[in-house]
């Protein structure tokens, strides 16, 4: 087996992993979540639930991960006991089918980012956009295509000449991209009223168990959690860090980004209706999301005239670097096992993982009306709590103490004197896991779905 890979450096890791948690998630989920659930209110619990909730277990994952330098399956089996190895390398599988799920569907709405993309730039050079703004099946498997390649071509080139190297340069120009567009989109009438939802909380809403619930969900997928990318992802870090200040960061980081993109879209919006365009239906609700951003950005851009097509093209080429960072973290799950498991090299692997999970997005683009949606719930409300709340358990009850203790020291030697470990032990073994399970039984529709299948 090939020499493992590893982040150069403390940057490279909080650039590749914050590249993985900043994705469609950041930039199109949360600022419809915010607009739907209270504007400010929203923000508000979100962040504190990332940090009550959604960082332990992302230490969690770190922690496994660069304990046992291995893929998912064997790091699980690695912290496991004899009589629960099996459950173990069952939850590291389970992950590899959930990372492999996820982006299944999550590639073919980055495809049409790019397509949206294309689109500007062809209009910026006097042609007809048509055809790469309207919905098609050849539209989506064209850049469906196009998509996987980046994909696969980043991950087959390994931790440090791949994902690191493209996560570095990437992420710059992604936040400078966001600065950018806030600052124009600022300028733009009916932007102060987006401003002024997005930053009065609506504080009555704060605990509504609804957009508790949306928040958790939220700042769950947000953080790349329950799929093993993270752990994979820790199982590259060196240990001489520190994890516990590695993982704040990138929570911190990835909060940070969905605040900016919410100053970005919400005005947006409100530029939008200020110029014509419907963003609320006749009863007062925000209208569906996807219309949301391939109708009404699309044509909110189309009313500022010559430099609505530049701004558009920027926009939809943040939206797919987003998408890349974040995918090639989900590929990297089974091309991690494929290369270690298997000695399958690494080139091979990333090629047959990546065009199999290709595949399986044909079988969704040509299946999209009942297809997409059921593959979406189940893969983010259900399989993705589901792994989180095990990989929990693993580390709460099952982790022998002292050795995670010992990998807590590495990097960090004084930790036992942290307040993080005065609560973090306790808080994975039974508050995440019960509140995650709290909002699994919200996917209870998961339930229906079989049911329909069934009768
Ligand atoms: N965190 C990504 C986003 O917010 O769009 C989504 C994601 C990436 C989920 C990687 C799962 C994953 F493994």
């Amino acid at each position: 087996m090939a020499a493992r890979g590893e982040f150069s450096s403390r940057t490279a890791f909080i650039l590749a992993a914050s590249g993985s948690a900043i994705g469609l998630g950041n930039i199109w989920g949360f600022p419809i979540k915010v607009a739907s659930n209270g504007g400010g209110a929203f923000v508000f619990t979100y962040i504190i639930l990332t940090f009550l909730l959604a960082y332990p277990i992302l230490m969690a994952e770190l922690v496994i991960g660069r304990y046992a330098k291995a893929d998912t399956v064997r790091s699980m089996v690695a912290i496991s006991s004899l009589r629960t190895r099996p459950l173990a390398a069952f939850t590291g599988y389970w992950g590899i089918v959930t990372a492999s799920l996820i982006l299944s569907f999550y590639a073919i709405i980055a495809g049409w980012m790019i397509s949206h993309g294309v689109g500007s730039a062809v209009e910026l050079v006097g042609a007809s956009s048509n055809w790469f703004v309207t919905d098609s099946t050849a539209r989506s498997l064209a850049f469906g295509v196009i998509f996987y390649l980046l994909t696969i071509s980043i991950v087959a080139n390994g931790v440090a000449s791949g994902i690191e190297r493209w996560s570095t340069r990437l992420m710059p120009v992604l936040i400078l991209l966001i600065v950018l567009l806030i600052i124009y989109i600022a300028t733009q009438p009916g932007a102060a009223e987006g401003w002024r939802v997005y930053v009065q909380p609506d504080f009555s809403k704060v605990l509504e168990p609804n957009l508790v619930l949306d928040a958790l969900s939220q700042a769950f997928f947000s953080l790349s959690l329950g799929v093993g990318t993270m752990m994979v992802y820790g199982s590259y870090v060196s240990k001489s860090e520190n994890l516990p200040r590695l993982g704040a960061s990138v929570a911190a980081i990835d909060i940070g980004i969905a605040v900016m993109a919410g100053m970005l879209v919400i005005p947006a919006m409100y530029v939008a209706q200020h110029n014509g365009v419907t963003i609320y239906d006749e009863s007062g609700n925000l209208i569906e999301s996807g219309r949301l951003i391939f109708n009404v950005l699309p044509s909110l851009f189309e009313t500022m005239g010559g430099a609505g097509i530049a701004v558009s093209l920027l926009f939809f080429v943040l939206m797919s670097i987003a998408a890349l960072t974040s995918s090639i973290s989900m590929l990297e799950v089974p091309v991690a096992y494929a290369s270690e498991s298997h000695s399958i090299t690494r080139k091979k692997s990333a090629w047959l993982v990546g065009g199999f999970v290709f595949l399986m997005s044909v079988a969704i683009i040509l299946n999209m009306g009942w297809l997409f949606d059921r593959v979406v719930q189940f893969a983010t409300e259900f399989s993705e709590p589901l792994v989180g709340i095990l990989f929990c358990l693993f580390v709460g009850w099952v982790w022998k103490r002292d050795q995670l203790l010992q990998e807590m020291r590495e990097g960090s030697p004084q930790v036992e004197q942290t307040f993080f470990w005065k609560i973090w032990p306790t808080y994975v073994k039974v508050v995440c896991p019960l509140i995650v399970f709290g909002l699994l039984t919200r996917s209870f529709g998961f339930w229906e779905f079989v049911g329909q299948l069934v009768y």
